[in-house]
């Protein structure tokens, strides 16, 4: 007989989850009914939460939730990912209206105009506008629709997911509110805080005004709940003690996945219990060494300008210009010779290129990992290209 494949362990939220509930329905102390924008690093957990934890809590009171990931397909434009979640969702509820109605002894044809709508130009110039289709699903739903989008500042690196972010605003406000609060309650995630910024920050951006919230992370409440269930499944003697798993939890950056791989390699090592908190605390510092370490090779590769432009965008962020004079002044000083404007242009297109610069289509910049910028912060102290 074939063992079944052992579960694998997720920590709930729910308490989280249902303070962003409330902010969304605008039933709690904090107001998010215009839109709940989450920022958190890569790989701290932001899906999972806003997919189970949000997602179910939403559901739990009444609201149809449409989730979208902006990275699913990075080939595909952004506004067609949006267009396709919606549509899903159509279908899906389309689908049950109907068994509804056969159950109830309804024709087809009496379910009117709306099982007829054309899903397939959902967003197509002369189709349906999003506005329509989100209206549509609001109506079969019977309740408000929350759209969750993850990665969403991905969507502002083309027009049409740009113009998508903008339509879903004027949805937002086209679709309006019932007693029980706004109709389309709107969630967008983001692995990087400027990035998500740039949804909100100024006026010609879609959501201006709204605010972006940390999402917080993981913490000594998960550690210890993961420490239990490994315990519970590990040989006497062979078991993780809470404080070290915490230790190595916060080395990590609070990234379960890194934690899991450190955890894994400790409890298979064939050392006993007591080299277990040796092994657990050199791996998570010789970890968090190496993501480093990548970092500092990749800098010392850079030119002085290049770098310059760098750290440039992790002082000044959401405010960095990157061809206004006092940014010309921050790259020459680094440079040590003046720097134009279009061999800053250059310098930004080859940072680009190595995935270390985002640029939004409109024209606005952010370091690509943010960690990365905070490894750049600690070091600001160090002279200019010490790679030459
Ligand atoms: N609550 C949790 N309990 C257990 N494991 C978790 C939890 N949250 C996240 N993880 C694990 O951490 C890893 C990253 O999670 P997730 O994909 O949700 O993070 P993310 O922040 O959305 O990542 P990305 O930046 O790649 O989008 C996954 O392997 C996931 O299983
Ligand atoms: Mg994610």
């Amino acid at each position: 007989m074939e063992a079944a494949s052992p579960q694998p362990f997720v920590f709930r939220r729910p308490a989280l989850a249902r303070g962003y509930a409330d902010a969304l329905l605008g039933v709690g102390p904090f107001d998010r009914t215009s839109g709940l924008f989450l920022a958190a690093p890569r790989r701290t957990g932001k899906t999972t939460f806003v997919k189970n934890d949000l997602g179910d809590e939403l559901r739990a009171r009444g609201v149809e939730v449409v989730y979208v990931d902006l990275w699913a397909d990075r080939q595909r434009d952004p506004a067609a990912l949006i267009a396709d979640a919606i549509r899903g969702a159509l279908r899906t509820l389309d689908g049950s209206v109907v068994r509804a109605a056969r159950r109830a002894g309804l024709t087809k044809a009496g379910l009117g105009s709306w099982v007829s709508f054309d899903l397939d130009q959902i967003g197509a110039p002369d189709g349906p506008t999003l506005t329509d289709a989100l209206r549509a699903v609001t109506e079969r739903a019977g309740g408000p629709v929350a759209l969750i989008i993850d990665e969403a500042q991905h969507a502002l690196t083309t027009e049409a997911g740009a113009d998508a972010m903008f339509a879903l605003k004027a949805a937002r406000d086209a679709l309006g509110a019932t007693d029980k609060g706004r109709r389309l309650l709107l969630v967008m995630t983001g692995s990087h805080r400027d990035k998500l910024a740039h949804l909100v920050l100024r006026r010609d951006q879609p959501f201006f005004g709204g605010e972006v919230s940390d999402l917080p992370r993981l913490g000594r409440d998960f550690s210890d709940a993961y420490t239990a269930w490994l315990n519970a499944r590990l040989a006497e003697g062979n078991r993780f003690e809470p404080n070290g798993v915490w230790a190595a939890f916060t080395a990590l950056g609070q990234r379960p996945e890194l934690l899991r791989r450190e955890l894994e390699r400790a409890a298979l090592s064939e050392a006993g219990a007591p080299a277990l908190q040796v092994a657990l605390a050199d791996g998570a510092r010789a970890l968090r060494e190496r993501i480093w370490e990548e970092f500092d090779g990749e800098f010392g590769g850079l030119s002085p300008l290049q770098q310059a432009i760098l750290l440039r965008i992790a002082e000044t962020a959401e405010g960095f210009a990157p061809f206004s004079s006092a940014s010309l002044a921050a790259y020459a000083e680094r440079n040590g010779a003046p720097v134009s404007a279009s061999e800053a242009q250059a310098a930004i297109e080859v940072l680009r290129g190595r995935n270390l610069v985002w640029k939004s289509a409109r024209g606005s910049y952010a370091l690509e990992d943010q960690e990365l910028g905070e490894w750049l912060r600690a070091r600001t102290a160090l002279p200019p290209g010490r790679n030459q």
